[in-house]
């Protein structure tokens, strides 16, 4: 195996492959765009656009770090030769995109040794010209070059909240339980639509804190390096690291009181 290679390199290449793959959604979004197919139910929509980002990905990725390995949502799968490997989702926010909603990103993140070290959310939509989201481990999360630094709210119930749903009727129906425990007790829910830009906008402080259950590795893998970054604490269920489980970003003094109102009854949540 070849010497680890640097952050800021892998976060450049993240970064012109996300603008590339962003351009390509952007001109798509001109014309029609229809749901081709659907995936884990009737709603979890796919369209060619998803899969044409995923091929530009794969691709360029092809060409631009030959031998690093790759996971992709709309299928492409890869061994690592050079112990990185991208995790990548084309177009998170697919259901935004089809209504002409702005908040769909693309989300590309390098891992090295299980650790994701660099990671961009790119938003063509969002805010006018668009809106990039970046972090390297330890190196800091931006929003455009800003510097993002996230809530520092203490109570819980002050605290903005935002979740998201899967796509299967037993996933929707057991966060719906959840919800109404979580409703009661904070100062408002969000329901926004791309789960890497809900961790972004924690990120930044417009929200106090985000979690969903039932999310791939590719739906936060960089948005969860950038809420990192960004000062907030994440984790998953019962002291266990994010992943399906459940993924929760949040201020320090918030990440305990709202992980255990979520584990109050695990089973509730469960499909
Ligand atoms: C979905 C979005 C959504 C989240 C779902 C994801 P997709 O990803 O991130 O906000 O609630 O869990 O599956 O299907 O738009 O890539
Ligand atoms: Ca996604
Ligand atoms: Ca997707």
């Amino acid at each position: 195996m070849s010497d680890l290679p640097d952050p800021d390199i892998l976060l450049d290449v993240a970064l012109t492959i996300a603008r590339e793959a962003g351009e390509l959604l952007a001109r798509g979004r001109e014309g029609t765009v229809a749901a081709e197919s659907t995936k884990s139910s009737p709603t979890d929509v796919v369209t060619a656009l998803d899969r044409a980002s995923e091929a530009l990905v794969a691709r360029r990725l092809g060409e631009l770090r030959p031998g690093d390995g790759l996971l992709g949502e709309e299928g492409a799968d890869s061994a690592s030769s050079t112990g990185v490997r991208w995790i990548v989702d084309p177009l998170d926010g697919t259901v935004n995109y089809l209504y002409r909603l702005p908040n769909w990103a693309v989300s590309i993140a390098a891992e090295v040794n299980g650790e994701v070290i660099a990671g961009v959310v790119h938003a063509p939509a969002l805010g006018g010209a668009g809106t990039t989201f970046t972090a390297t481990r330890g190196g800091g999360a931006l929003r455009d070059g800003s510097v993002l630094t996230g809530s520092t709210e203490t109570e819980l119930s002050r605290a903005l909240v935002a979740t998201g749903f899967g796509y299967t009727v037993a996933r929707r129906t057991a966060q719906v339980a959840v919800l109404t425990r979580v409703v009661p007790r904070v100062r408002d829910i969000r329901r926004m639509g791309a789960a890497s830009l809900d961790l972004c906008a924690a990120a930044e402080g417009v929200l106090d804190a985000y979690y969903e259950r039932g999310l791939k590795p590719w739906d936060h893998a960089a948005g969860a390096l950038v809420a990192a970054e960004a000062g907030l604490r994440v984790g998953g269920l019962l002291g266990r690291r994010a992943g399906e489980d459940l993924v929760v970003a949040a201020p320090p003094a918030l990440f305990g009181p709202l992980t255990d109102l979520l584990a109050e009854d695990p089973r509730a949540d469960r499909d």
